[in-house]
């Protein structure tokens, strides 16, 4: 197996560019489903997660001619509307074919996706609003069996709660439905805006995009014709490299940023003390020497993203007083705290809640990646921690972060990847 063996104290300089959104790419890719014609994607990271999902599409029957960052997808030939479970355990977000397959098809199946190392995370939510319009559901031997044989119909959706992949299956499902969907309490993420976006250039007409209050008028049962589509830049990755700017007190400078999307995370390093020179798409991040201790509470877009809370907490580690973080969106996303204690940290954690005391170093030591976030904090950690650090577990990083080592050694991290 793979591990990052990682010798701190290095100074990091230079550029990097960031990738296209993992998390925009996956709902685009499972929203070709929703089309019987030729589409191509750009500017996909080149990473795991989306393999899989490309792969599911040709399990169902679809072309894929897919190189790193381009995919050409038809959908014409999709025979089979069975997301099996040997895809759909190892990446949840699979989920995100039941919208669209039940929409264009009239029926579906899809594995069930289990809880995973960060919560819960059911799918009540998609399978309500689902049902709503009209599409009747049940759960057997693991799988979620949906059928609409006269197509879904166009219903007002309140989501009790914000779900990205919810507000996602249902603008998917919405489009081909007969008549008008509103979904109140929708999700504002970019990632959903772009999906909202590409929808809305095959012709659907979709009003409140980015607001929390969408209306979809579906095609009842037309299958969509796309524009090709380039992947918006990676939100969290650009996050991370900032906070790995700032824990060891560099410059670095990202490229093809959209600074609107990652304005939280900066804001959240402002008040640490960090300064930034921002100029179109790129935007560096000058040395902080001293970091300051501060607050945060994970929450849903435009707010401090979850999706980050793991990075920061790796720099907060550095700073100079006690800092408290609370995790409001997933019930077990403090995994990463344990391992960061045995590089030295100093977290006190009571359910959602952590405070990260000030330490005066962190030594290095062998730790285990959880989850796609917490590696790249364990990463973060070893860049500055004493000695020789072993990331290991690191088949979770590579689910989302496109090239991460190569990208932290050009930057001059002292990185590198070997098996064991
Ligand atoms: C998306 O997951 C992202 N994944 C996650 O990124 C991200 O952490 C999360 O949104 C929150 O921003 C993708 O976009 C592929 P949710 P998703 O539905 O859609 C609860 C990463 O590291 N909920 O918005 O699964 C749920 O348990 C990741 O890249 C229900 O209760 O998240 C959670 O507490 C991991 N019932 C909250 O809502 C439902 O039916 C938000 O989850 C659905 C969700």
């Amino acid at each position: 197996m793979d591990y990052l063996q990682i010798n701190g104290g290095k100074k990091l300089s230079g550029d990097v560019i960031i990738s296209g959104a993992k998390n925009s790419a996956l709902p685009i890719i499972a929203s070709t489903i929703l089309s019987n014609k030729e589409i191509k994607l750009t500017n996909l990271p080149n990473v795991v997660d989306i393999r899989t999902l490309l792969k599911l599409l040709t399990m169902l029957g679809g072309e894929v001619n897919h190189d790193k960052t381009t995919a050409i997808i038809n959908n014409s030939s999709i025979n089979n509307t069975k997301a099996v479970y040997e895809i759909v355990s190892q990446m949840r977000a699979s989920i995100l074919v039941l919208g669209p397959l039940l929409a264009r098809f009239g029926e579906c199946e899809v594995s069930l996706p289990g809880g995973c190392a960060i919560g819960q995370r059911p799918i009540d939510l998609h399978l309500k609003a689902l049902e709503a319009m009209g599409a009747k559901i049940e759960i057997r031997g693991g799988y979620v069996r949906a059928e609409a044989p006269n197509g879904l119909i166009g219903a007002k959706i309140i989501f009790d709660k914000i779900t990205v992949g919810g507000t996602e299956n249902i603008i998917m499902a919405a489009s081909l439905a007969k008549g008008v969907t509103t979904i109140i309490n929708s999700a504002r993420e970019p990632e959903v805006v772009q999906l909202c976006e590409m929808i809305e250039s095959a012709g659907v007409k979709i009003t409140g995009i980015g607001t929390s209050v969408l209306t979809i008028e579906g095609t009842d049962g037309k299958p969509l014709d796309f524009k090709d589509i380039e992947i918006i830049p990676d939100r969290i990755e650009a996050g991370t490299y900032l906070c790995a700017g700032a824990i060891t007190n560099s410059s670095i400078t990202l490229h093809r940023v959209n600074y609107e999307h990652i304005r939280a995370s900066v804001s959240k390093l402002e008040e640490m003390g960090c300064s930034f020179n921002i100029d179109k798409d790129n935007i560096t991040i000058n040395p902080t020497e001293h970091l300051k201790a501060i607050n945060l509470i994970t929450t849903e877009y435009p707010g401090f993203p979850t999706d980050m809370q793991a990075q920061f907490m790796s720099v907060l580690i550095m700073a100079n007083g006690e800092s408290i973080i609370e995790e409001r969106l997933f019930e077990n996303r403090f995994m990463h705290v344990s391992e960061l204690n045995r590089l030295g940290a100093d977290i006190w954690l009571k359910g959602n809640i952590a405070a990260i005391r000030p330490i005066d170093k962190l030594y290095s030591a062998d730790v285990m990646a959880t989850d796609l976030r917490a590696s790249s904090a364990l990463v973060l950690a070893g860049l500055v921690a004493d000695g020789t650090t072993n990331v290991h577990r690191i088949y979770h990083l590579d689910r989302g972060y496109d090239d991460l080592e190569g990208k932290l050694l050009k930057l001059g991290a002292d990185i590198v990847r070997l098996k064991k």
